[in-house]
């Protein structure tokens, strides 16, 4: 009877998880959807603790509230603009904690002597302790890189390929040995089951920084998503390993969901997998072309703007990377609201990569409660530009760079917003300097282009102050 409550308690959590992640794939529902996914987590962890056999309740708790506080702290001081570092420990905490589960069950195993009539079970529980300790050590040079306490560019080594494959294939190796392939040669025999273990997990961290450190520190984005992905996987071999259902499926979710979110990153850079793995792109390779100063460009002012966008019958906004650094969005939002009252239509072309992660600019825009209506993603946007009398590109660059239409550029075939399609385009950032991917960028030389250079945050309120003084 109680297996047949908590079995319906974990399929309940299970449909709370899928039914979850469904509404959190479109901004108007994924506050609920953050809310069922949150409930079918908790729902979870109090049928495990009620059904299971817990060991120490005063350990317990003290995590939990050790952890509770320390998310709490974090999800209130940590700026929107440092959320990839901050995914990036979770990611790699995840994995390290799957790690941990796995390796527990095997010393539970081989403390029992029971290990040896399970070799599928110890290949799901080798894998939980090779791809959550990648995940672990991965991560956390990831967030390194981020958080500029490692240096960005790619950090690459003498036969660095060779040693990394060499050291794969050694785990490998030693993931067989620990599942007992092997058993009966003598030198395998002599081995303590933990030795195996120690040396499987510290090889996997050596991997998982191998693999990390010579990637740029401008594809990390695109790293954590994929070890997001891995953190999923290592949670689904460690719910094999403690045969728990509920943690093989939401691990499992979270690792298809990881990489489906990695793919569209790709796609959306134009850049395969394996590129962002081994191209060392926006590192020391990617060199900067930024401007030297010599091209002319239209500069212009704060009243100027003013007019043109307060006599516009339509405007579009184009955010990027510099309005989060600025946190614009909340003047935006007071200047779209003044041109609507004066019968401008005013919309906003969403890049799928502007930003530093997935969905910046919609959470920012969102935060300032600007209107999902008013969105368009980068296929609604492009046919409306032609249309448009004034494009403003706040704190954008590589979105909006033309480059992108060259085939010999860096950025080509990237998908951009093509802005300089519209009537007048205006570009509000502090200087010429190139965006990430280190590119000067030839819109900003157009003569239907005006730079305004500005902190983002500033220009947009003394333009809301411009237009509210405008009759
Ligand atoms: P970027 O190309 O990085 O350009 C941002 C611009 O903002 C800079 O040129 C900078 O110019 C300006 N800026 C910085 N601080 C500012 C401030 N306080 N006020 C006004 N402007 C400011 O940004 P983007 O167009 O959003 O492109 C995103 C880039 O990130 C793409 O290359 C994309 O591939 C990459 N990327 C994105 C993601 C995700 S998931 N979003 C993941 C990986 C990589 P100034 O210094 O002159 O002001």
């Amino acid at each position: 009877m109680a297996l047949l409550a908590q079995q319906l308690a974990y399929i309940a959590s299970a449909v709370l998880f899928v039914w979850g992640l469904k509404r959190l794939g479109s901004p108007d529902t994924a506050r609920s959807g953050n809310a069922l996914s949150a409930s079918a987590m908790l729902l979870a962890l109090a049928t495990t603790l009620i059904a299971g056999e817990v060991i120490s309740w005063t350990v317990l708790l003290v995590a939990l509230a050790i952890g509770s506080v320390a998310g709490a702290l974090l999800a209130r001081l940590v700026q929107m603009t440092a959320m990839p570092q901050l995914v990036a420990v979770f990611n790699g905490f995840g994995g390290g904690a799957s790690a941990l589960v796995a390796a527990a069950e095997f010393l539970r195993l081989d403390a029992s002597g029971a290990q040896g009539g399970h070799p599928a079970l110890l290949v799901t529980i080798a894998l939980g302790i090779l791809v959550g300790t990648v995940t672990l050590t991965g991560s956390f040079v990831a967030f390194g890189k981020l958080q500029g306490l490692l240096p960005g560019r790619p950090v690459t080594w003498p036969l660095q390929r060779v040693l990394s494959g060499l050291l794969f294939i050694g785990l490998i190796v030693l993931g067989a040995l620990l599942a007992g392939v092997g058993a009966e040669l003598e030198f395998v025999a002599a081995l303590d089951g933990w030795e195996v273990l120690a040396l499987l997990g510290l090889g996997a961290a050596l991997l998982g920084i191998a693999l990390v450190l010579p990637i740029g520190g401008a594809d990390m984005p695109v790293v954590v998503s994929l070890l997001n992905s891995y953190s999923g996987l290592a949670a689904a071999a460690a719910g094999f390993a403690i045969g728990n259902p509920l943690l093989i499926l939401a691990g499992a979710l979270v690792g298809a969901a990881g990489l489906i979110l990695t793919r569209i990153m790709c796609r959306s850079m134009n850049r395969s997998l394996a590129n962002v793995a081994f191209g060392a792109f926006g590192g020391a390779g990617a060199t900067a072309t930024a401007d030297d100063g010599e091209r002319p460009v239209r500069r212009t002012t704060t009243e100027e703007t003013a007019l043109l966008l307060a006599y516009a019958s339509s405007v579009v906004v184009v955010p990027g990377y510099g309005l989060a650094v600025a946190q614009a969005q909340h003047e935006t939002r007071k200047l779209m609201d003044l041109l609507v009252e004066r019968g401008v239509k005013v919309s906003f072309a969403i890049h799928p990569v502007a930003g530093r992660m997935p969905g910046h600019m919609n959470v920012l825009l969102a935060e300032a409660d600007v209107p999902y209506d008013r969105l368009l993603d980068l296929d609604e946007a492009n046919p409306e530009f032609s249309r448009t009398d004034v494009v403003v590109v706040v704190g954008a660059n590589d979105v909006v760079n033309p480059l992108a239409r060259e085939a010999d550029s860096p950025i080509s075939g990237m998908p951009i917003l093509n802005v300089d399609e519209a009537r007048n385009v205006v570009v509000i950032k502090r200087s010429l300097s190139p965006g990430f991917a280190g590119l000067d960028n030839p819109l900003f030389y157009l003569d239907h282009t005006l730079m305004l250079f500005s902190d983002a945050r500033e220009a947009m309120a003394d333009l809301a102050r411009e237009v509210r003084e405008l009759k």
